[in-house]
């Protein structure tokens, strides 16, 4: 019996110091993270010599869902301003694209949108290291889309192929603008073409994981907080946690911006490390090293996957958290089909959005471990529809920052995959995608 009382204590103490990095060292996982050029500062994306369409089918929809590019960290320092001076996008100006940006729900409120003029970068704003890598996915899409498999058309005369929506974000609008740069690069002839972003307000957004649409959202996270397993992730490395804490100027002990998650911690890390910065120090004068980074960077994989895949309470989050948008991304493939005959209807849907969308769909969606880590700057998954030129069947293949998305069984527990995404037929996706989006979002989320 005492022996055993030994081995418990023993196992919660390992539990809560090595865990994760137990946890990422699991030999596939370790594997595939080396294997795959898992790299936070530059996600992967699809590469034209490799890509193949899927075999004796035609191509009907694609929808398109990107993280904003590089970025300056959520907090900056009044130090280190003058760190931060790498956003001054008018360099891109000659090989930009104009973006006319609108809000859905008020017509009177578009604008032609300016990118900023300075060098000084605001807080989260996307950087010129962003832009440019955004236009670089747009350019890898350009060569499957257009150049291989001649699906949009090659010459940018007017944007009826295309939908455009971002979140009420400048960094989200700006990746967008810059993505649409690399798919249709500028030219003599195509340079007044403007092209019109939209967003939802903040309030209505489904793309964000959004309190304001289902109040219990706030409760389950709370709960997911509360959980033994979670909070023995947030009592690891205390001695790291303050330090970096100590770099904040914004910092409080009682802020759950800085107690409750690592995103922060992590954020004034790898921000700088994307711009081989040198790490920052806290007044106390002990500097962050680049183990800290990577301790970090770790954490946040296991956040992301404990909170959005494998706690109890994660199938509910998700359900309130990407359901109301899976709808929307449902009806759009099921008007695809519907028009797919039509000349000049849509064909490509942009997504431009965050970590936070990204992560929603791959819990929706149930990703295996490796494709859910935290996802790097311009994570990019497209959602490709296709029709069987034989039986006239649709499927569903989906890449997730340029490989097949692996997914686990549909319920928790379950590690055989609900579908294969190099052909998930469209009904069964239909079905299961259907099972997360709540019938009634106002009844099942009251408190
Ligand atoms: C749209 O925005 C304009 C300008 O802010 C405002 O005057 C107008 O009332 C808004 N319309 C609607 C339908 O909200
Ligand atoms: C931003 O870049 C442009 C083009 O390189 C340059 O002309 C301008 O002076 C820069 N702005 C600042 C504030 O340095
Ligand atoms: C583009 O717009 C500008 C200003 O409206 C105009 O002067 C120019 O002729 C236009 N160019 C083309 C190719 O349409
Ligand atoms: C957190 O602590 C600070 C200083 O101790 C205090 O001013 C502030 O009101 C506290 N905030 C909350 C949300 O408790
Ligand atoms: C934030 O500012 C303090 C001084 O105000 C400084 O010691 C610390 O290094 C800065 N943090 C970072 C991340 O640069
Ligand atoms: C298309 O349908 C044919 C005939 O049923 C089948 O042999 C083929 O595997 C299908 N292709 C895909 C990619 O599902």
């Amino acid at each position: 019996m005492k022996l055993k009382l030994a081995s418990v204590f023993f196992c919660l103490f390992a539990y809560a110091t090595s865990t994760i990095s137990t946890e990422l060292n699991k030999g596939d996982l370790a594997f595939d993270i080396l294997q795959n050029n898992y790299n936070y500062c530059e996600a992967n994306t699809l590469y034209s010599p490799q890509y193949q369409p899927v075999l004796g089918s035609d191509l009907v929809f694609v929808q398109t869902f990107i993280r904003h590019g590089d970025r300056a960290p959520y907090f900056i320092n009044n130090s280190d301003l003058h760190l931060w001076n790498v956003c001054n996008k008018t360099i891109f100006n000659s090989v930009a694209r104009s973006i006319f940006v609108k809000d859905v729900s008020n017509n009177t409120l578009g604008v032609n949108y300016v990118t900023s003029k300075t060098n000084m970068c605001k807080a989260s704003e996307l950087t010129q290291k962003g832009a440019e890598y955004s236009m670089n996915i747009g350019e890898a899409a350009r060569r499957i889309y257009i150049d291989k498999l001649k699906f949009l058309y090659s010459e940018y005369k007017s944007q009826k192929q295309l939908r455009v929506r971002s979140t009420n974000a400048d960094r989200t609008k700006e990746t967008a603008k810059y993505f649409l740069s690399g798919l249709y690069p500028i030219t003599p002839s195509n340079k007044n073409i403007s092209t019109t972003v939209f967003h939802y307000s903040y309030d209505s957004d489904t793309m964000v994981t959004n309190s304001n649409l289902c109040q219990k959202i706030t409760q389950i996270q709370n709960q997911i907080i509360s959980t033994p397993r979670y909070q023995s992730y947030l009592a690891a490395d205390p001695e790291i946690t303050q330090k970096i804490n100590l770099m904040f100027d914004d910092y409080q002990p009682n802020n759950t911006i800085f107690k409750n998650t690592r995103i922060n911690q992590q954020d004034i890390l790898q921000t700088r490390v994307c711009h081989q910065f040198k790490l920052p120090c806290n007044k106390l004068g002990q500097c962050a090293t680049p183990s800290d980074a990577k301790l970090e960077l770790n954490n946040l994989h296991f956040e992301v996957k404990y909170k959005k895949r494998d706690s109890r309470f994660s199938p509910q989050l998700v359900r309130f958290a990407v359901g109301p948008f899976f709808s929307q991304i449902l009806q759009e493939l099921n008007s695809a089909i519907l028009l797919h005959k039509k000349r000049n209807a849509v064909r490509m849907s942009i997504y431009s959005c965050h970590d936070d969308t990204i992560t929603n769909i791959l819990g929706g969606l149930r990703a295996d471990d490796f494709n859910f880590l935290w996802p790097p700057f311009n994570a990019n998954i497209f959602i490709e529809l296709w029709k069987n030129r034989s039986t006239g069947k649709f499927s569903i293949r989906i890449f997730n920052s340029g490989r097949i998305l692996k997914v686990l069984g549909a319920t928790q527990g379950d590690p055989s995959p609900w579908c294969d995404f190099n052909s998930c037929n469209f009904n069964s996706f239909s079905e299961y995608i259907k099972s997360i989006i709540p019938a009634n979002l106002k009844a099942e989320c009251a408190v």
